[in-house]
């Protein structure tokens, strides 16, 4: 096994709180094994046409508290291509790396994965998004900033849906993903949820409305916004609004203020933790698996199961919120 000398960093994807304590981890573990790191901007775009930089003790000073990434974030359409990937190799081989991390969501791990597969550069990757829809760790890096995030948002229309006396439908994040709709739901005692991978869809949410408690004078309603190109909550406030218009309802979607602002201790932690694992993992031979937490433990997973549609809403979660809402 050859020994590591360079390894290319890079950010990918949605950006997520706790990247930048993931990156400054990964530069620090890197040193301290005397390995350089190289810095990949914009994802596999830069990869694409080599915009790379030397990434030194310095340059991550005093960026373990900041939101987004300071190696900037893109999605990429020409990585798909086998062109574009074929460049993307060229270039990290004409700058010495010989090792890859990426951090990322589903998108990205899809791409090294394919990447790997292709081309002999090992490659470790780190969950990052907010979305929290990978397998192979309980949370990914900017989940537990994000519905923190959402909760205080949530809070706020709260006092203002008491005062009018009103219905709040709620979009959050989350293509095609109820992860965030789920915990933030049970966490702002919401009177429903309607996410892509549950039953208490529109329906069981009528169903409510028409002959649960009348007294309630607020009513929260969170939705996953899903992956399609309208807005969930748009649709359903107007079919809300038509079956009853004896409540008073507003529709608010919470948008990208959902990405931003400064990581929690959870995110910070988990971002050093799978940081500093994935320099030690490319030590010692491991080439085409992210690195999670599980049950507080390091654990890796091959980047084939890592990716969604692999993970599970847990059904208590869901039960709860009904009997919590009565
Ligand atoms: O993957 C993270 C995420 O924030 C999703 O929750 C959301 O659907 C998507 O990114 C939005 O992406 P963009 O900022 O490119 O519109």
């Amino acid at each position: 096994m050859a020994q590591i000398k360079n390894i290319g960093l890079f950010t990918s994807g949605g950006d997520a709180p706790g990247m930048n304590a993931a990156i400054r981890a990964v530069v620090r573990t890197a040193l301290y094994h005397e390995i350089e790191v190289t810095g990949i901007r914009r994802g596999f775009e830069g990869m694409i046409s080599g915009d790379f930089f030397p990434l030194n003790r310095k340059s991550v000073s005093n960026i373990i508290q900041r939101g987004g990434t300071i190696l900037k974030t893109a999605r990429s359409a020409q990585f798909r291509r086998p062109e574009g990937r074929e460049a993307a190799y060229e270039q990290l081989k004409n700058f010495n790396i010989d090792a890859l991390i990426a951090i990322g969501g589903d998108g990205t791990f899809r791409g090294v994965k394919t990447f790997a597969e292709e081309y002999p550069i090992p490659i470790i990757g780190l969950p990052g998004t907010i979305d929290n829809d990978l397998n192979g760790t309980d949370f990914t890096i900017g989940y537990d900033t994000a519905i923190n995030t959402v909760i205080n948002a949530v809070d706020k229309i709260r006092d203002t849906a008491e005062s009018h006396d009103r219905l709040f439908i709620i979009e959050v994040m989350g293509r095609d993903s109820g992860m965030i709709a789920l915990r933030t739901g049970i966490a702002a005692g919401a009177e429903g949820i309607i996410i892509p991978e549950s039953e208490f869809g529109v329906e069981r949410l009528f169903d409510r409305l028409a002959n649960g408690r009348k007294d309630k004078t607020s009513r929260i309603v969170i939705v996953g916004e899903g992956d399609g190109d309208e807005s969930k909550a748009f649709d359903i406030g107007r079919q809300v609004k038509e079956r009853f218009p004896q409540l008073d309802t507003r529709v608010s979607i919470l948008g990208h203020i959902q990405r931003g602002g400064k990581p929690t201790c959870m995110d910070r932690v988990l971002a050093s933790r799978v940081g500093a694992a994935a320099v030690e993992a490319l030590k010692i031979g491991y080439r085409g698996d992210m690195a999670g937490l599980i049950n507080n433990e390091v654990v890796f997973t091959p980047f084939g199961h890592a990716i969604k549609h692999n993970t599970e809403i847990d059904p208590n979660l869901l039960r709860i919120v009904e009997i919590l809402s009565l």
